[in-house]
């Protein structure tokens, strides 16, 4: 077990480059299982959920190098179409496996997926989609096996844009006979980067980041090589961790476009922006209370609504944050608490009374988002705090520590 020990009241400063999407990495590294060779993708941040993902393709028969920033998965020798159980346990990303097996071998077999506790996440629109495509699913004793003669071209609605049933339904359409059509898709840039790579590997999509999406089969898919695209989750914490330190941290080899929506309210919150094509710079002015509701993208992204959670805790007046994509996503208000923060929450909604100082505290990361607003909380504190359970932070944060002790952040880690 390793903690963050953090001394606060350090104003950030400098810029920081930022790494290749987790979110984007994860569905891409199991499209590469479409086909027989070897795929390079560059950009792959060092994370824990990247690593449980190699692990199960090495466990499906691929044979992976890591190369600096570079993967590179030979996938040659898959034969195999189950997921271990306890793998599928670790990740909820697990499940972007479906789409890619049933492509390439017409059948799979894996149990419920897991991932951050933050709420029911069922699998029901990735199970609809992949019938849609001509898949039988059968769901007993908590496996689910999908198995498919051929796979035919199909008209899938979602009732909700769902990022992660989008990403499957593409990858299992792509080597489908005939057209699917996607409608009510989740518009995430996560998904303009699945279909780039897609259709480098030889697939005919068209509409990511639209609301449709069409898809013509094609017979074969072939290796390719990948540059995936920045994280604008990881980019938007560390803007936030700059104006809650009254900092001045300049983001590089971010797209500003990622972020219109959160550029925007922290604007309004009172820090000041500056971007470019590539680059985006948060200098803190006086920060007051604003309302959010997190909704999906190019709404405001619920994977950065426990980092502005903490800044809200410090600007002037009151906040309210409506959490419509997951239940349970207030859960790191308990540990900021500790540190003098002024929150209630009933149901989906958090009313922050802004405090004029945090104070450090002992505080464990509870998943993977709000372990990082804790971290953002501590640097703005009064003091020392330890934030505990820091795998939390590890699934999805690459280096974290590094790269705030970049901008001057005190912050070391140690283990327990
Ligand atoms: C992805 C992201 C995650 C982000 C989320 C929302 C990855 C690896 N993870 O997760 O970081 O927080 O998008 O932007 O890309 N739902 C159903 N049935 C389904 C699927 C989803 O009801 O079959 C519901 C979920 O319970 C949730 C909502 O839809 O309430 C959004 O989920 P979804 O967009 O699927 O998120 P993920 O793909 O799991």
């Amino acid at each position: 077990m390793e903690k963050f020990i953090v001394t606060g009241e350090v104003q950030l400063q400098g810029s920081l480059k930022i790494s290749g999407a987790k979110n984007a990495t994860l569905p891409i590294m199991a499209a590469s299982l479409l086909c027989s060779g070897v795929s390079v993708i560059h950009d792959v941040p060092f994370i824990r959920d990247i690593s449980a993902m190699q692990e199960i393709l090495v466990l499906l028969g691929a044979k992976i190098v890591r190369e600096g920033n570079a993967l590179i998965i030979d996938t040659t020798n898959v034969s195999k179409i189950e997921i271990p159980e306890h793998l599928m346990r670790e990740m909820r990303a697990s499940v972007f496996l479906m789409g890619p097996l049933l492509g390439r071998f017409k059948k799979v077999r894996l149990s419920y997926p897991g991932g951050c506790d933050i709420g029911p996440r069922p699998i029901d629109l990735h199970i609809k989609a992949l019938e849609k495509v001509g898949a039988k699913i059968r769901e007993r004793f908590g496996f689910i096996d999908a198995e498919a003669y051929k796979l035919t071209g199909g008209d899938i609605h979602f009732d909700f844009p769902s990022v992660g049933a989008t990403e499957n339904a593409m990858m299992a359409a792509v080597l489908a006979e005939g057209a699917t059509i996607i409608r009510n898709a989740a518009r995430e840039p996560e998904i303009n980067d699945l279909q780039t790579f897609l259709n480098k590997m030889g697939a005919k999509i068209s509409g990511a980041g639209t609301d449709t999406i069409c898809i013509e089969g094609v017979s074969k898919l072939f290796a390719t090589e990948h540059t995936i695209m920045p994280d604008r989750i990881q980019a938007g914490t560390f803007l936030m961790a700059g104006a809650m330190t009254h900092g001045d941290v300049t983001i590089e080899n971010i797209r500003p476009e990622y972020l219109f929506s959160v550029l925007d309210k922290l604007e309004e919150i009172g820090a000041h922006i500056t971007t470019a094509e590539n680059y985006i710079r948060v200098k803190a002015g006086e920060l007051r209370g604003v309302d959010i509701k997190t909704l999906p993208y190019p709404g405001f992204p619920t994977d950065l609504q426990a980092p502005i959670l903490s800044l809200f805790t410090i600007a002037k007046g009151t906040s309210v944050i409506t959490e419509t994509i997951f239940e349970n996503r207030f859960k790191h208000v308990d540990e900021l608490s500790r540190m003098g923060a002024k929150i209630k929450v009933e149901g989906r909604t958090a009313i922050i009374r802004g405090v004029s100082k945090l104070t450090g505290a002992c505080v464990a990361a509870p998943d993977l988002r709000a372990g990082g607003s804790l971290v953002l909380a501590a640097l703005a504190a009064e003091g020392v705090s330890e934030i505990e359970s820091v795998y939390h932070i590890d699934r999805g944060y690459e280096k974290f520590e590094e790269k705030l002790q970049s901008l001057g952040a005190n912050i070391i880690r140690r283990r327990t």
